[in-house]
């Protein structure tokens, strides 16, 4: 028994571990993502990190945290929670440092100027191996484990699944460029590029809503949530949209035009029923529960709100005539932005809150708490202003591209005002983030020594 639970232990501390770092690549992301902004003002501002590597450091570290916190979550839900024994302990900490010094390796490529890479993954492309390596560790411990449970399994374990599947079938078509037949090819190799990015976000969007589906049963302590037709109706549309949305990237490109139809049909359909799912499980909660699990309730609460938000400009952008004019402005940067930080960020977020006193058994004190609940409203309020000002940036320089036809200096000289206010409240979400993260770092800390 004592030897049962220290190997227990080892785990959740691997599972800490990933929390850390995610929690790390965000505040180091988002000190990037400030710097880009202000490089749009000032284009010499901090000219050791310029602009064509601020901005893929912010990304990289962005999309880090992402998957560092939904893997974490996963990793220490399965065998807490969900009745099973995960299947290896070593291979979650192989994971882990695989993925923390190929993280080290991409962050100091781009910090030397050594690229090579596309877009979103502009580091080399050989760091993809020790990804791929890594991801497939993860897919072994992932099925291993699952697999073992008799039961008919809850939706988020679908979910996770699908995720882990997807997101290795998507990334290595992403590096499929690499070849000669596909990088040779411009139509080909665009349309396989924009592909496998659009369906590589539905991926890492099955973890993640998978994970608010299991915040939600294990917060009002009701696994019928998980079970319903609705979560299931869910999962499926998000299946769908994983293996078809991707079009309206790339409605420029001359593809089949039943491709964009099917696209465009069934944009954006699992996000309105993630919206629905979400808003029951809130109306349904006991006075008790939402007391005690404050502050994660807030943070998923808060991510229905920008589904409603980013759900209204996607479906808006998809339309053809108007991604015509809004296709690579900050109207994209704003609807890319607003889905990764107030739907994902704030659900990660939830979980991490959820996760962390659950870890350490230390709940939050007055004063944390209070840090918590503040910066939940400056990030929430400031993200607010930030979205719209992108919305309002990217309108007139899509206007301008298409109708003024002016130089790309005089477009950018006129949005200024707009990129202004995105600067300066980058900082104030930043503000935020820190408010929230300080006392879950201490617990963090306080566990670890
Ligand atoms: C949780 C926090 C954040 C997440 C998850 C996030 C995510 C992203 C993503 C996914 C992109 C790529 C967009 C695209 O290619 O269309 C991006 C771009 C960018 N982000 Fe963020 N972001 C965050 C916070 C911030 C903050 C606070 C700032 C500061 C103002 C910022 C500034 C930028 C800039 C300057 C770009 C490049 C835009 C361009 O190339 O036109 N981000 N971010």
């Amino acid at each position: 028994m004592e030897l049962l639970n220290g190997k227990e232990k080892m785990k959740r501390e691997i599972s800490i571990y990933f929390i850390l770092f995610a929690i790390l690549s965000l505040l180091g992301g988002v000190m990037f993502g400030i710097l880009g902004a202000f490089q749009f003002l000032m284009p010499v501002f901090f000219n050791w990190i310029p602009f064509i590597k601020s901005r893929p450091l912010h990304v990289s570290l962005v999309i880090a945290w992402i998957f560092l916190s939904s893997v974490g979550g996963i990793y220490y839900y399965l065998p807490k929670y969900c009745n099973v024994t995960l299947f290896s302990g070593k291979l979650q900490k192989i994971h882990l440092w695989i993925f923390v010094i190929t993280g080290f390796g991409v962050i100091i490529s781009y910090l030397v100027g050594y690229f090579g890479g596309r877009e979103y993954w502009e580091f080399p492309p050989i760091l993809a191996i020790p990804i791929i390596i890594s991801w497939l560790l993860f897919g072994i411990n992932y099925f291993k484990t699952v697999f073992t449970k008799t039961e008919p399994w809850p939706v988020y374990l679908w979910m996770w699944g699908t995720g882990i599947f997807f997101f290795l079938f998507t990334y290595l078509e992403s590096n499929l460029w690499n070849f000669p037949y596909f990088r040779d090819h411009l139509v080909r190799d665009i349309t396989v590029q924009w592909k496998s990015n659009g369906s590589l976000v539905g991926s890492w969007n099955m973890l993640i809503y998978g994970t608010a589906i299991f915040l939600m049963v294990r917060i009002s302590n009701d696994d019928s949530i998980a079970k319903t037709r609705l979560a299931f109706i869910m999962y499926f549309l998000g299946l769908t949209n994983l293996i078809f949305n991707w079009a309206h990237h790339i409605y420029i490109v001359p593809n089949a035009i039943w491709v964009r139809y099917i696209a465009y049909g069934i944009s954006m359909t699992e996000l309105l029923i993630l919206g629905k799912i979400i808003w029951n499980w809130k109306r349904d909660l006991t006075k008790a529960l939402r007391d005690f699990h404050i502050l994660a309730i807030r943070f998923i609460v808060a991510s229905d709100v920008w589904i409603l938000l980013n759900l209204t400009l996607s479906i808006l952008l998809s339309i053809p005539a108007i991604n015509i004019f809004t296709h690579g402005t900050h109207l994209t940067v704003a609807h890319a932005m607003g889905s990764t930080i107030g739907i994902n960020t704030m659900i990660l977020i939830g979980s991490c809150l959820f996760l962390i006193p659950d870890i350490t058994k230390t709940q939050f004190n007055l004063k944390q708490s209070f840090s918590i609940s503040i910066g939940f409203w400056i990030m929430n309020i400031i993200l607010l202003f930030f979205w719209v000002a992108l919305i309002f940036a990217g309108y007139h320089k899509g206007y301008m591209v298409v109708e003024d036809k002016l130089v790309f200096q005089v477009m950018m000289a006129k949005i200024q005002p707009y990129l202004a206010v995105v600067a300066y409240t980058g900082i104030g979400i930043f503000a935020g983030i820190l408010m929230i993260f300080a006392p879950v770092l201490k617990l963090i800390k306080d566990y670890i020594r």
